[in-house]
């Protein structure tokens, strides 16, 4: 960590290299090991440190590129049968709820629910015509994805073409992960530390990583593996119970992943205690166990909403936790103005990633915690989401321990602090703060709000820092002069 007796031109040097490295990361990997966030207070801290001493800039910094392209080879390809996302149960009786609906839903007492394992991977979808591979998608959004079909067709475990004796249907498309195992996950990073290369942080971002490959070769290279679970398009026939139509699959070539058959809520928990119990010995990542109701002529009836089938759900297994260092609460200030603490860890592994930092929400949590600077804390990391601190090991502290002071002024542009009743947040008061804008215009160009293609959240941060946007609505008046004056476009 930089503190203030850190020479600027050794820290500009430091600063480039994370980022190069960051960049790279993001960029060509497709695995950061950073969040946008910090990524971009790294930039911005380079930046400023360029400002004040413009001698130091270098035109390689990132500073004065956009970083190496996003992959441009592969093409849309849409998903004619959508691929949906699943709901989440994290409890016995959460899963009885949902058993529940489905009844409910179905307007039936009983039914048989399959239970498979959730694989921890990458979606795909292959298209088979007339029993020929002809098509590899990744997930996307769901509805449009990206076709990497010469990718796909690496993988070892994909059929190149079915068994004509064993009369494929006309059109097939399966749908499956992705994934490593974790032994040749193991020996490939191991192969990659002898010749002094990257090595991937865990099995999942290895097999993201290699499928996204612009050069097949490389893709080939890697131990990719493929389990279906599922079906898209279709013209011929399947089998209509879920169970059977995966064993037909597998008579076809595929591998599977393994399916079970469950008839009542006691049948469903005892067998995802079971995974649970065996997730840990198996050579694959598992996240969790996924629930269907068998029938899938009752699919189209129980129905989807919001991208989410009604008729299957996935029982995630509890959050994982380790307990480790609290060397420092950073506060980064969010789009609202929200000053929000974030907690810096000495890294510890946790389910397969490093941790090494973690959310405080906001001045109420720190307070609610009583955390201090030195305690060892007890963070927890479920699915994906940020990892946060649930707990202080108060019991050990030393008396070395430091609370934290809470800023009076914003961190960023040094304006007042204000904290309204009943609000947990507390927010700069300066609504044209540069970190406020900067988030807002990130926020506004993305995919969940306006979704515009090239201009992504860096490059909206480099206009604002440029000048070019200073409000919302100057996104709409972008001058291509000046855009193209700027280094690197
Ligand atoms: S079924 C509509 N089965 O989990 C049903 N998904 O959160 C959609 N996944 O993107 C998926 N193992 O990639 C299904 N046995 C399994 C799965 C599985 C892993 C992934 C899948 C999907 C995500 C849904």
């Amino acid at each position: 960590m930089a503190d203030a007796t850190t020479p600027p031109a050794v820290r500009a040097v430091a600063l480039r290299e994370l980022l190069q490295r960051y960049n790279h990361e993001y960029y060509v990997l497709q695995q950061p090991s950073v969040s946008d966030g910090e990524w971009d207070q790294l930039f911005h801290e380079l930046r400023r440190l360029e400002a004040a001493h413009p001698e130091l800039i270098t035109p390689d910094s990132p500073t004065q590129m956009i970083g190496a392209a996003p992959s441009e080879g592969f093409e849309q390809v849409r998903h004619e049968v959508p691929m949906l996302s699943l709901s989440n149960v994290f409890s016995r009786d959460e899963l009885a709820e949902w058993t529940r609906r489905v009844y409910r839903n179905a307007g039936r007492d009983e039914l048989a629910f399959t239970v498979e394992p959730k694989i921890d991977g990458v979606a795909s979808s292959a298209l088979y015509d007339a029993g020929k591979f002809v098509r590899g998608a990744t997930r996307g959004d769901g509805f449009v994805g990206e076709d990497v079909t010469s990718n796909m067709r690496t993988i070892r475990d994909l059929p190149r073409q079915l068994p004509a004796d064993h009369e494929p249907p006309e059109l097939l498309e399966v749908r499956g992960e992705i994934y490593m195992r974790r032994s040749e996950f193991d020996r490939m990073n191991a192969a990659r530390a002898e010749a002094g290369g990257q090595l991937f942080a865990n099995p999942r971002n290895a097999a993201s990583g290699a499928l996204r490959q612009l050069d097949a070769s490389i893709t080939a290279s890697r131990p990719l593996r493929w389990f279906v679970y599922g079906v898209g398009q279709l013209r011929g026939t399947l089998p209509r119970q879920h169970s059977e139509m995966m064993a037909r699959l597998r008579e076809l070539g595929f591998t599977t992943t393994e399916v079970g058959v469950c008839r009542d809520v006691d049948e469903l928990w005892a067998a995802c205690e079971s995974w649970a119990a065996r997730r840990g010995h198996l050579d694959f990542d598992i996240d969790g166990v996924v629930i269907k109701v068998d029938d899938t002529w009752l699919h189209d009836e129980i129905g989807t909403v919001a991208r989410e089938p009604r008729w299957a759900t996935a029982f995630k297994f509890p959050a994982q936790q380790a307990e480790t260092t609290l060397e420092a609460i950073e506060i980064n200030v969010g789009r609202t103005g929200s000053l929000n603490p974030l907690a810096i860890l000495t890294p510890v592994a946790l389910g397969g990633v490093t941790i090494a930092r973690a959310t405080l929400h906001n001045e109420d949590e720190l307070r609610r915690l009583d955390v201090r600077v030195g305690d060892r804390v007890v963070i927890q990391r479920a699915g994906d989401v940020i990892p946060k601190i649930v707990g202080v090991r108060a019991d050990l502290r030393d008396g070395d321990e430091r609370e934290f002071v809470w800023p009076t002024q914003c961190p960023v542009c040094g304006s007042s602090i204000e904290r309204v009743e009943g609000e947990a947040h507390s927010y700069c008061v300066n609504s044209s703060c540069p970190a406020q804008l900067r988030e807002q215009v990130a926020h506004f160009v993305s995919r969940g709000a306006l979704d515009i293609e090239f201009l992504g959240q860096r490059l909206a941060a480099r206009f604002v820092d440029a000048g070019l946007i200073t409000s919302l609505a100057d996104i709409y008046r972008l001058n291509w002069d000046q855009i193209l004056e700027m280094e690197g476009m």
